[in-house]
């Protein structure tokens, strides 16, 4: 009997938030000039979209606190997107000023996540969203949607699935085209990812085509996760170049997937995605001496050793 794989993606979109979930999770404040470098060697790796910064307040992420100097700074490829997080009108029209074309707004599926988070009830900060979604889409703008603490909260433990499609829904309802669904914490496993995917997909008749996943390597179970959302369907992977990113939940522990980690296994198994690891790679280096820390990426340390030893 032959055994065979199910059928995987042909072909993935990587999204890189690298230089946003990356840095802001970064003790350090990285200069300007370093972050338009990293965002511009990241396109040129041939990544379709690279989040480039936040529009939030500045003293609840002062690390991104350069966001206009940022975008101002980037010299667009037409091949990628550079989106950019906002959580209220206040962030939106500084996105707009700086010339964003593409936003991301973000809640959660848990209501404690969300009051430390953003200060607001789930439901307040839907009501936040509508008016800023409503011009971005007149502005003819992509809207992505992030729900975080998906697969578990830091101060909730385990989260339902209903209350997941329940933001989805409200999401998706507003006008909103793509949602990145988040294990901000690190938490998943496989199991918990084919349930969650499940329900969305079923019950919530929401197409796969509409969602993405995000996860966090802090327990090592992101690649596995990644692999049960292929299996699904998923074609949609965020991944942060270098591992960038701790988790503030667990400090010192390994933040966002890596991009390298995810591309390696991807081309391993045939899967397009149009990104040059080996560019990621350089990347990586680049920001590197910025950090105070090793990049947590297998494949990045697997391969600065190596051209030691070499
Ligand atoms: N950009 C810049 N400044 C902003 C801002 C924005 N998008 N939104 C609010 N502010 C400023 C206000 O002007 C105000 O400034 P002031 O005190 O000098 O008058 C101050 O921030 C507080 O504003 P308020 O509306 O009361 O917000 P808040 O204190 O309840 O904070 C958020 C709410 C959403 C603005 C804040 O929690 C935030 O930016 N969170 C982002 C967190 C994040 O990015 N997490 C990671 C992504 S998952
Ligand atoms: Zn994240």
């Amino acid at each position: 009997m032959a055994f065979v794989l199910p059928a995987l993606p042909a072909s993935v979109r990587v999204v890189e938030v690298g230089p946003r979930d990356g840095l802001q999770n970064e003790k350090v404040q990285v200069p300007t000039e370093q972050k338009i470098r990293f965002i511009t060697q990241l396109a040129a790796a041939g990544l379709p979209v690279v989040e480039a910064t936040s529009f939030v307040s500045p003293r609840a992420i002062p690390q991104l606190s350069d966001a206009s100097a940022v975008m101002a700074g980037i010299q667009p490829l037409p091949s990628t997107m550079y989106p950019v997080l906002v959580p209220n009108m206040k962030g939106m029209e500084r996105a707009l000023a700086a010339g964003v074309r593409s936003i991301a707004v973000f809640t959660a599926a848990s209501e404690s996540f969300t009051r430390h988070n953003i200060n607001m009830t789930i439901a307040e900060s839907l009501e936040i969203f509508r008016p800023v979604v409503a011009l971005a889409k007149r502005e003819g703008m992509g809207v992505r949607g992030y729900i975080s603490t998906v697969f578990g909260c830091p101060y909730e433990g385990d989260v339902d699935p209903h209350a997941v499609l329940a933001v989805a829904r409200a999401l998706l309802d507003m006008g909103i085209e793509e949602l990145s669904l988040g294990d901000t914490i690190g938490v998943a496993t496989p199991n918990q990812v084919y349930d969650v995917l499940a329900l969305l997909m079923g019950e919530g008749a929401i197409p796969i085509d509409w969602l993405a996943v995000h996860f966090h390597d802090t327990r090592g179970t992101a690649l596995a996760n990644v692999l049960v959302a292929l299996q699904m369907g998923i074609h949609s992977v965020d991944s942060s170049a270098g591992g960038l990113g701790g988790c503030p939940y667990a400090p010192g522990a390994a933040g966002n997937l890596a991009t390298e980690d995810l591309l390696y296994m991807l081309h391993g198994m045939g899967i397009q995605t149009g990104v040059d690891l080996e560019k990621v790679v350089a990347a990586t280096r680049t920001i590197a001496p910025y950090l105070g820390h090793m990049p947590t990426s297998k494949y990045f340390q697997a391969h600065e050793a190596s051209s030691i030893t070499a």
